[in-house]
């Protein structure tokens, strides 16, 4: 009988999701983990939080644990608290306003000196171009320059998304899992 039963590896992993107010943080969770989507705009107060559980193989279970933390909370002093322990994070902007680009620097700098892998390396940060279903602003428009800016910003990639008409939400969330499971 030995081997009939499988091992399951289990993992938790507690996944941040920054950037500027109204970039739509709240909206891709809530696409990812309920399947929903509301025009409606509900600015988040501090952090929110979700749980998505997947079965990454049939030798794998994943629970993310996604930490929703308000654009506002930039001006504030709770990221360091927030960001603890963290494994890995998305940075959100909107591709229809630039100023949500011109602030990502902002976010990766505030993610960056406030928490870090064990070995002292910077968690997976995956880039979303969010709002893809609108019309692109300014650097949002060319895949060339979002490819510059990650590789010198140590960003692991970037997508384009929309929590609006689902693209690339499943396809990111994918990705920085397995950018994630690499560092382990
Ligand atoms: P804060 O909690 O204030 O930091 O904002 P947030 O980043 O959580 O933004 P939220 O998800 O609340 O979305 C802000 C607005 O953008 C809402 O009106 C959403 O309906 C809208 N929105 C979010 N994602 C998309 C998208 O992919 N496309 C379009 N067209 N609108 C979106
Ligand atoms: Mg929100």
């Amino acid at each position: 009988d030995k081997g009939y039963y499988k091992e399951v590896k289990e993992h938790l992993f507690k996944i941040l999701v920054i950037g500027e107010l109204g970039t739509g943080k709240t909206s891709f969770i809530k696409r990812y983990v309920h399947s929903f989507f509301s025009q409606h705009y509900r600015a988040t107060i501090g952090v929110d939080f979700a749980l998505k559980v997947i079965n990454w193989d049939e030798n794998t279970l994943i629970r993310l644990q996604l930490w929703d933390i308000a654009g506002q909370e930039r001006f504030g002093n709770m990221t360091r608290v927030y960001y603890k322990e963290a494994v890995g994070a998305f940075l959100v902007f909107d591709v229809s306003r630039p100023p949500t680009f011109e602030a990502i620097l902002k976010w990766k700098h505030d993610l960056d000196t406030k928490v870090c892998l064990p070995d002292g390396s910077p968690i997976p940060c995956l880039l979303l171009a969010n709002k893809c279903d609108m019309p692109k602003e300014g650097a949002a428009n060319s895949a060339d320059t979002l490819d510059k800016f990650c590789e010198e910003n140590g960003f692991c990639g970037w997508y384009y998304t929309s929590a609006k008409d689902n693209v690339n939400v499943d396809e990111s969330a994918k990705y920085l899992v397995a950018k994630i499971l690499q560092r382990q």
